[in-house]
């Protein structure tokens, strides 16, 4: 329990203890105000205990685990925390199209092609944009992609990037004719992170394909907004270090999910952090394994991640 909360927070475990620390001293001494208060007034009235009872839960509690959490140095965790129970209580509720049992998809960002932008006509050849795939395994996402732009006249695979040089996707990479690049630990994370590479083959925008690494902000920082991810869960669950493949999909099954799904979002220096771009949803069975439920996911993963990116690709890249 204590390993699933550390993941769902993002946190090490001396922070989780703090936070944990926080909450029940927090509680107590919400408590005692509480009884001080009906003392000081001595409030006999049940509706007014109630209606008392509920202030001091929603306001107080808060407000007391704020204060104890700036001595113990977990401030902007709870900031975070109750704000976002803020929102859930008062705020709006995320839009969603009607839900449907079979799939839902949540756009989150408004992808480009939502717009309705007519394009421009101009007697000008449309641009190409040149994307690098990373990915460390089979590369069933990477062949979905290149299938999609193959005969694209604006979108063309430049480069697939892989940390492992027994991945499948660089027999993919071979055969469709693709330049790959295989990369190193210690270049990548304590040296360019190969930017130079990716600028020299006119990289623009990289999109991760179940690439295992974390990615540098070195290159974050040479490719702003413009790396996405594919993460086999519906994050914030399932996400962070050590959540990938099986593990997630295992991880679900154990806690009986009723759904999963497929969450793309951009890349920033967190695991499986940055802003959500589209989630889409399968049901979950009782007779699902960790591998069918993997197969529903790969197929989910086909069928959007191809699309999104198209559509991510049309909005000029700044
Ligand atoms: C996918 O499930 C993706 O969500 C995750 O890694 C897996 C890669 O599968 N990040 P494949 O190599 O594309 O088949």
């Amino acid at each position: 329990m204590f390993k699933r909360l550390q993941q769902k927070w993002k946190v090490n475990g001396w922070q989780l203890l703090l936070i944990i620390g926080t909450f029940a001293l927090g509680g107590s001494l919400c408590g005692y105000a509480g009884r001080k208060i009906l003392g000081l007034f001595a409030i006999d009235a049940a509706l007014i205990r109630v209606v008392l009872y509920i202030l001091l839960i929603t306001l107080l509690w808060p407000l007391c685990v704020l204060v104890i959490s700036i001595p113990l140095g977990q401030f902007p965790f709870f900031k975070k925390y109750i704000a976002r129970i803020g929102k859930r209580m008062f705020g709006r509720r995320p839009q969603t199209t009607d839900y449907r049992p079979q799939e839902e998809i949540v756009i989150v960002h408004r992808l480009s092609s939502d717009h309705h932008q007519q394009p421009q006509t101009t007697n000008h050849k449309p641009q190409t944009k040149n994307l690098a795939v990373f990915a460390s395994g089979a590369g069933s996402n990477a062949q979905a992609i290149i299938n999609h732009f193959k005969n694209s006249a604006t979108v063309k695979i430049v480069l697939i990037v892989s940390n492992k040089p027994e991945a499948g996707v660089l027999k993919i990479a071979e055969k469709e004719n693709i330049p790959s690049l295989i990369i190193e630990k210690e270049k990548f994370f304590r040296g360019n992170a190969y930017v130079d590479e990716l600028k020299q083959n006119g990289v623009e925008f990289i999109v991760l394909a179940g690439f295992l690494w974390k990615v540098p902000s070195a290159l974050i920082k040479a490719y702003p907004n413009k790396i996405v991810n594919i993460h086999p869960a519906l994050l914030p669950k399932y996400g962070g270090k050590g959540m990938y493949g099986m593990h997630v999909h295992a991880a679900v099954i154990a806690n009986k999910e009723k759904e999963s799904g497929i969450t793309i979002h951009y890349v920033d220096e967190l695991y499986d952090h940055g802003s959500i771009i589209l989630q889409s949803t399968c049901e979950i069975t009782g007779k699902d394994t960790p591998e069918t439920l993997a197969a529903k996911i790969h197929t989910l993963e086909h069928k959007h991640y191809p699309s999104v990116i198209e559509s991510l690709l049309k909005s000029p890249l700044k």
